[in-house]
């Protein structure tokens, strides 16, 4: 089957053409088999497991539920000083998820070995040149996380990114930043990407890992509760103002040195300071994650009849 057909196949299986994207510490199987069940592709970060015995759990529990539902991926950090690459790529490979996403680095360290098996690899990207790379290393897809997203959000608008990227690119599209409902979903699609990558939406859910008060903090918080910053991460990314303040940093004065924050005393960045993207405001209570999935396809179906 060539790439435009199995895109199809892929769609024919989702209830609406969307992602629940990896996140760190926050994404785990619970999150992934409700994700899949629900009619959206599942993800989860290989380092969300705390070592490789537990990853292997992960990912057979995985591939059992969801061997009759929707698609499901996993997240591996492909740059060259991730510790860990080898040890669960070994494991990837094992349990063959029809969708490898990259993030961090050149997917070509993953390209041959996953097509070996039959699977695609998406290159998660946040800039044009970065688009171009993983296009020249092999990638079948590209995520594009353009402004406003959680996690290491990028800065270009979807508006500018898509158009930009379909000048050199025809094969499918996620893109993530800040979307919220299906009417999100389907405007991601008529600007030229193929699913939307939603984060953010998927935190405040029962099926998520990430502690209450981190929950709690998302139904309270709106888009000015959000900061990008490369204080933490050592790259921009978006972090929750109140997590900063419960940590006792005054996030409108950091002092940022340009190397990654990390951890200060038992404060971790990701582990006590928590990213939201700007979609923040949408989230209004703690929902399941089949509940999410079922209001995105009605919205989704809505807003396909809309002029
Ligand atoms: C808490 C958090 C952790 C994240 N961790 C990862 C990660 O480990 N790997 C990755 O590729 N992207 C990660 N992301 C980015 C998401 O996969 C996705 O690109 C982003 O959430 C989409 O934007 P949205 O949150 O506005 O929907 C993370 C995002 C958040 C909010």
């Amino acid at each position: 089957m060539d790439t435009p057909a199995r895109l199809a196949a892929i769609k024919a299986r989702l209830a609406v053409p969307a992602v629940a994207a990896p996140m760190f510490l926050v994404s785990g199987p619970d999150l992934v088999i409700a994700a899949c069940k629900a009619g959206i592709i599942g993800s989860f970060p290989t380092t969300n497991a705390r070592d490789v015995d537990t990853l292997d759990a992960w990912l057979a529990r995985i591939r059992d539920e969801c061997a009759q539902v929707a698609p499901w991926a996993v997240n591996l950090v492909v740059h060259s000083t991730s510790p860990r690459f080898a040890q669960d790529f070994a494991c990837v490979l094992k349990y063959r998820p029809e969708i490898v996403i990259t993030s961090l680095g050149s997917p070509a360290r993953v390209v041959d070995e996953v097509h070996a098996y039959g699977g695609l690899v998406f290159a998660d990207v946040n800039s044009i040149p970065f688009a171009r790379k993983a296009v020249d290393a092999g990638a079948d897809g590209l995520v594009l996380i353009g402004a406003g997203a959680g996690g290491h959000a990028g800065v270009l608008s979807p508006f500018a990114f898509v158009p930009a990227v379909r000048e050199f690119f025809d094969g499918p599209i996620m893109l993530g930043g800040a979307i919220v409902g299906g009417a999100g979903v389907r405007a991601a699609e008529v600007l030229g990407a193929d699913f939307a990558y939603l984060g953010t939406q998927f935190i405040a859910t029962s099926e998520s890992l990430a502690p209450q008060a981190y929950r709690d903090m998302l139904v309270a918080a709106n888009e000015d509760d959000i900061l990008l910053t490369p204080h933490f991460s050592g790259v921009p990314a978006n972090f929750l103002k109140p997590s900063i303040r419960a940590a006792g940093l005054d996030p409108d004065h950091l002092q940022t040195t340009g190397r990654a924050f990390v951890a200060q005393g038992e404060t971790r960045a990701w582990k006590h300071i928590w990213s939201a993207g700007q979609g923040v405001r949408a989230i209004t209570s703690i929902r399941s994650t089949a509940e999410i999935v079922a209001n995105l396809a009605s919205e989704y179906h809505a807003a396909e009849t809309k002029v």
